[in-house]
């Protein structure tokens, strides 16, 4: 593992070894015992969006690895005023161990790895979210004890959400169900990779999807950059839905997932929320066991 850009850039063995690394640090720090793995190296994270979970699980891991994050907006680097991406990474590879980016294009992301010279991992893309999943699928098999033979029913829009859970779950073995409106469905060739590769369904139905589902997951039906498309999304997406109607087709110990911010009484009701808090917010936390597992991996060895 050099980077991570993308979910489908790691073998599922990858994804698995990720996963037990998260678990043996969850279980340290429950225990007290915080190990110094990344003394002294220097993570840059790079924000061109807003982030309340990835910023501080990656600030607060780093500092527990015994290293140092360093939180650089766009709006104040110079790569917000027309500097090439290409010269960023050149310079930041220069002084910092690992570079994290939370951007629009995906491309800004692979440029970023192309150009650099240190590890670069995806904080967020409209691609694509591959930490968010790590954690996801962390919580998942925390919960589960295994992927084996689980259903996972994806809600909403075929976003960047939508586009890794797919990838995360084709690779672990899951089964995949997503309702989503016409017009919005995941990433074309991803779709096709997901059919030759994986148990996997696409309909209009929240209800065929998430028959006997074991894990529900939704996200917000506007992401950030769509803010003036929201009317339009609001009467795209209303009946596509977390409610009680929806658990009920579900298995009975169905446990329901989102990645936050969430929107109460749209991609999911209160209710259903609340008592899916604990799920919701346990995967929360493993967003911080997650990262600080691929910051170990991708930097640990590093010169
Ligand atoms: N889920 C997630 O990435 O949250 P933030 O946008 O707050 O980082
Ligand atoms: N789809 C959402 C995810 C937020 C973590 C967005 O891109 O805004």
């Amino acid at each position: 593992m050099k980077h991570l850009l993308k979910l489908g850039d790691l073998s599922r063995e990858e994804i698995l070894s990720v996963l037990n690394l998260a678990d043996q640090l969850k279980y340290e720090r429950k225990n007290g015992i915080f190990k110094e793995y990344l003394k002294g190296k220097k993570l840059g994270m790079i924000f061109q969006k807003s982030s309340t979970r990835t910023r501080v699980s990656f600030e607060a891991g780093m500092y527990e690895l015994g290293g140092y994050a360093l939180f650089l907006s766009s709006r104040d680097l110079q790569i917000g005023r027309g500097e090439p991406v290409e010269d960023t990474a050149r310079v930041l590879s220069r002084n910092l161990d690992g570079i994290m980016i939370r951007t629009v294009a995906q491309k800004e992301v692979e440029d970023l790895a192309k150009y650099g010279t240190v590890p670069v991992i995806n904080g967020l893309t409209d691609y694509c979210h591959p930490c968010q999943v790590l954690a996801d699928l962390m919580t998942i098999r925390e919960r589960k004890g295994s992927f084996k033979g689980l259903k996972l029913c994806f809600v909403g829009d075929g976003n960047n959400m939508a586009n890794s859970l797919l990838v995360g779950a084709v690779k672990t073995g899951m089964r995949f169900a997503i309702a989503c409106p016409k017009g919005y469905e995941p990433d074309a060739a991803l779709l096709a990779w997901a059919k030759e590769n994986g148990e996997f369904l696409m309909t209009e139905s929240v209800e065929e999807a998430a028959e006997g589902a074991d894990v529900l997951y939704t996200d917000v039906w506007a992401s950030m950059g769509q803010e003036e498309e929201r009317e339009r999304r609001m009467r795209a997406f209303s009946s596509f839905r977390i409610d009680d109607a929806v658990m009920r087709v579900a298995k009975r110990d169905a446990m329901v997932l989102h990645c936050l911010p969430a929107h109460r009484g749209e991609e999911i009701t209160a209710e259903v929320f609340e008592a899916h808090a604990d799920e919701i917010f346990e995967e929360a936390e493993n967003r911080l066991h997650a990262q600080k597992a691929i910051m170990c991996k991708l930097m640990r060895d590093r010169a």
